[in-house]
């Protein structure tokens, strides 16, 4: 499962390409109002700072409107993927997007059956909520595996992103339900990178080493 960094923060964005571990990069509209600048400012500088997708999400909410900002989204920069909500207007969009040879992200979805419509709608990729259903009480990760299975018979090429991931455990139970790609927040890609056994073994090897009294 490839990770993607789930922020619009330039600090962290540098950051985590820095360990080289992110293939791309997803934002949508909260995440942009905190950043300093012009959304297209913060896209453009997001797309030279990592290899791979850094997806966009359009604000209108009318088929129209979001058909016109996806193109203007997707013209920022060849690696732009246009973010679109699932709702009944945003398939439309999705559809006519996709036709243009425009990368899309069907987002918000939270069933298998939403899915199936953003696939055969043309989505490049869908992307499930986890934390956001587990918050209301359902399983989010679970949600994932249904909708990786109805994904699975190869009619269509799109591919699950695992989002609203608020820890490293959600990162590796969406690894374990099949998703491709799992976004993370920075907060809980840093945490990643941690385990207590990790600091308490380097620091024997230290100790060890400085006692032998040898050199390198
Ligand atoms: O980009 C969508 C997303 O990952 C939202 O996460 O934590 O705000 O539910 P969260």
């Amino acid at each position: 499962m490839k990770l993607f960094l789930d922020t619009a923060n330039l600090d962290d964005i540098r950051a985590a390409a820095k360990l080289g571990v992110i293939h791309g990069v997803t934002t949508n509209p909260t995440l942009i109002s905190r950043e300093k600048g012009d959304f297209a400012a913060i896209i453009r500088e997001i797309t030279s700072l990592v290899d791979g997708p850094v997806f966009a999400e359009v604000l209108a909410q009318d088929a129209e409107g979001m058909i016109r900002e996806g193109r203007e989204l997707a013209g920022l920069d060849f690696s732009v993927c246009v973010k679109i909500p699932m709702t009944a207007e945003g398939l439309t969009a999705v559809s006519a997007l996709s036709k243009e040879g425009i990368r899309v992200c069907c987002t918000l979805v939270f069933s298998a059956a939403q899915a199936l419509l953003a696939a055969n709608a043309g989505a490049r990729y869908v992307a499930p909520f986890i934390g956001r259903f587990d918050d209301i009480g359902y399983d989010g990760i679970e949600a994932v595996a249904s909708i990786v299975d109805v994904l699975a018979d190869g009619d269509f090429e799109t591919e699950v992103v695992a989002a609203s991931v608020r820890s490293p455990l959600h990162a590796v139970e969406a690894a374990k339900a099949g998703a491709g790609i799992a976004t993370v927040p920075p907060k809980a890609l840093f945490q990643m990178i941690h385990h207590p056994l990790t600091d308490a073994g380097l620091a024997r090897f230290m100790k060890d080493w400085a006692e032998s009294g040898k050199e390198l």
